[in-house]
């Protein structure tokens, strides 16, 4: 049997080289996508802003990005390129937008996100967002409103616990296993391989994903919408 390649992923500073690869998950994951010139000016003039890439090797497959606005962090945008999601990459970009916020002092993290788009609405909770408000209206796509998520205190006893637990489970999580064509194999047809009755999952997998290619809108603060 031929081994497949397994692969790590390092979370590193975005720069304006990745600039090209992060349009294009953009393109794939937001029906207004940012324009580069707008991520261009948040790496060059905007010192509250912070962006961060995943890398596989020199490919970027994910991307996020947070303010840091004196004691408080403000997630702007969140993406994972589409043939590398339920892999862990999202959770590696969060734990290491958390992990920021809490070094430069911020005492909590808030973001948007759709009411529709699941895959991220579960994602976070998981790191301990929970619904503080709404912004109606919020998407100008199709005016849906913005569900407004926050996390509890970051020095907290509680959120120190659940992200420390998190990171463990996220270190103890295998490589990602590569197929023939260099893309991960998809969490669903690996559970069928190894013959598990990984059903239920896949369903959910795949109906959130149905929802979130509808749906999905960029993370971000009213005034960077308004100039993208
Ligand atoms: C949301 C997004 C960033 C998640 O990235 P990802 O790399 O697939 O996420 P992970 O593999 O790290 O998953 C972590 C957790 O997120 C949740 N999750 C992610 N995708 C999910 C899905 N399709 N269905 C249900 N839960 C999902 C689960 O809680 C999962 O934990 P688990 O593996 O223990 O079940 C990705 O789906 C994406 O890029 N979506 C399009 C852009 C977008 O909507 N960005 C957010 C804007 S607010």
């Amino acid at each position: 049997m031929v081994a497949r390649p397994h692969v790590a992923i390092v979370v590193d500073r975005m720069s304006v080289d990745d600039l090209a690869a992060v349009q294009e998950i953009e393109r794939e994951s937001f029906t207004t996508p940012w324009p580069p010139h707008a991520y261009r000016a948040e790496l060059e003039t905007n010192r509250m802003a912070h962006y961060i890439v995943a890398r596989h090797g020199d490919r970027i497959v994910g991307f996020a990005g947070v303010w840091l606005m004196v004691d408080e962090a403000h997630i702007t945008t969140f993406a994972v390129r589409k043939t590398w999601r339920r892999q862990g990459v999202g959770e590696r970009l969060l734990i290491a937008l958390l992990a920021l916020a809490e070094a430069r002092g911020a005492r909590e993290t808030t973001l948007e996100v759709r009411p529709s788009n699941h895959p991220a609405r579960r994602l976070y909770e998981k790191y301990g967002f929970a619904p503080v408000g709404v912004r109606p209206r919020y998407y100008s796509d199709d005016n849906e409103d913005a569900l407004i998520m926050t996390t509890d205190r970051l020095d907290g006893r509680q959120m120190r616990d659940r992200l420390a637990g998190l990171r463990a489970a996220v270190a103890k999580r295998p490589d990602i296993e590569l197929g023939a064509d260099g893309l991960p194999i998809e969490p669903a047809a690996r559970a069928g391989r190894a013959g598990e009755a990984g059903a239920a999952g896949g369903e959910e997998a795949q109906e959130a994903e149905g929802r979130h290619a509808a749906a999905p809108d960029v993370l971000r603060p009213s005034n960077v919408r308004r100039s993208s």
